[in-house]
């Protein structure tokens, strides 16, 4: 059975295929014509998948080397995310499902993200925390479809901290593999103060580190000490916030998704802590589409209806609501 995912929720497209649950092709092509803008610009975000998508999808189709009448299942991200870089996507797989008259699945970003990480025979109800470019939420997953958020971040996301205080030290984007590989380099630590720390309930917030990072590096602090006192900080933040919620709410697994999940240190970091915890395989963490098919998946095979092709994209779309 033959699953395509498509994820064009911000500036990377993702064409994704899944044999049986098992990931054949996972392509992204990220875009890199915003880095002279500072930030994603949404228009241009647009054309490029428009100009992207149907090549990539056929070099998907060619690399696992089946053709489009082969597809049992379409499945693209239907928010949240840009709405138009989203309506690329997610029109052009509805439009494949209807012409192959194939079952289609409107997936939820976050929803994508956690599939990911989530193994095989797993069985809800766990943690799983979100940490990308774009989120930071804590979730307690219930049963497929059905989540409750316990916290998410105040102001930055954990991503988007790692890729402002990157900028600060003059590196490239995406910042957090570039401040991962600079903390190598750090004798030792800068400190940083652990955000919200006596905090009662399950928020996050990084826009403090980032503050602090500004203030250090005018002080004159070596950049791959600074680098690693600020990543250590905000993996400190996500655990010491992810570890509270485990003990009071008895869970004993936890799933670590979305960008911020590849980095090495965060994984050695909530390997040690006492919990059964899972993360994507490489590759999987960033956006992409294969995980889009890995969620579409999980929900045919439980009997979950698929989704009338009269539903629109949604840029604004709570989880916990779907
Ligand atoms: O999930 P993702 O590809 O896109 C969003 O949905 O936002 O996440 C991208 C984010 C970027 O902010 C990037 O800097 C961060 O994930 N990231 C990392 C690492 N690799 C990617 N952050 C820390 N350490 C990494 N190794
Ligand atoms: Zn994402």
């Amino acid at each position: 059975m033959w699953v395509l995912g498509v994820d064009t929720s911000c500036d990377d497209t993702g064409v994704g295929l899944v044999q049986d649950g098992q990931v054949v092709v996972n392509l992204v092509q990220s875009q890199t014509l915003h880095e002279a803008y500072g930030g994603v610009v949404p228009e241009l975000a647009s054309r490029e998948h428009l100009k992207v998508l149907p090549r990539l999808t056929q070099e998907a189709l060619r690399r696992a080397g089946i053709g489009p009448k082969d597809l049992d299942l379409i499945a693209a991200t239907r928010g949240p995310g840009l709405i138009g870089a989203l309506l690329v996507g997610y029109t052009f797989a509805k439009g494949l499902a209807w012409a192959l008259t194939r079952p289609f699945y409107a997936i939820h970003h976050l929803e994508g993200h956690i599939a990911a990480a989530w193994p095989e025979g797993l069985k809800p109800p766990f943690l799983a925390l979100v940490a990308s470019g774009g989120h930071t939420h804590l979730y307690e997953v219930l049963d497929l479809g059905h989540y409750r958020l316990l916290g998410a971040t105040r102001d930055d996301a954990a991503g988007e901290a790692f890729d402002k205080v990157a900028r600060l030290l003059g590196l490239g984007f995406p910042g957090g593999p570039e401040i991962e590989r600079l903390a190598q380099e750090a004798e030792e630590p800068v400190p940083f103060p652990l955000p919200l720390k006596d905090q009662e309930g399950y928020e996050f917030s990084f826009s403090g580190l980032k503050t602090k990072a500004l203030q250090l590096l005018e002080k004159g602090l070596p950049k791959p000490g600074l680098a690693r006192g600020f990543q250590e900080a905000a993996i400190g933040h996500l655990a010491q916030v992810v570890l509270k919620a485990a003990r009071d709410t008895g869970h004993r697994v936890l799933l670590v998704a979305g960008g911020v999940a590849a980095n090495q240190a965060l994984q050695a970091r909530f390997k040690e802590a006492g919990l059964e915890v899972h993360f994507p395989p490489k590759g999987l963490s960033q956006d992409n589409g294969a995980m889009i098919a890995l969620a579409a998946w999980r929900c045919f095979r439980v009997g979950l209806p698929p989704s009338p092709l009269s539903l629109g994209a949604t840029a604004y779309w709570p989880l916990e609501a779907p």
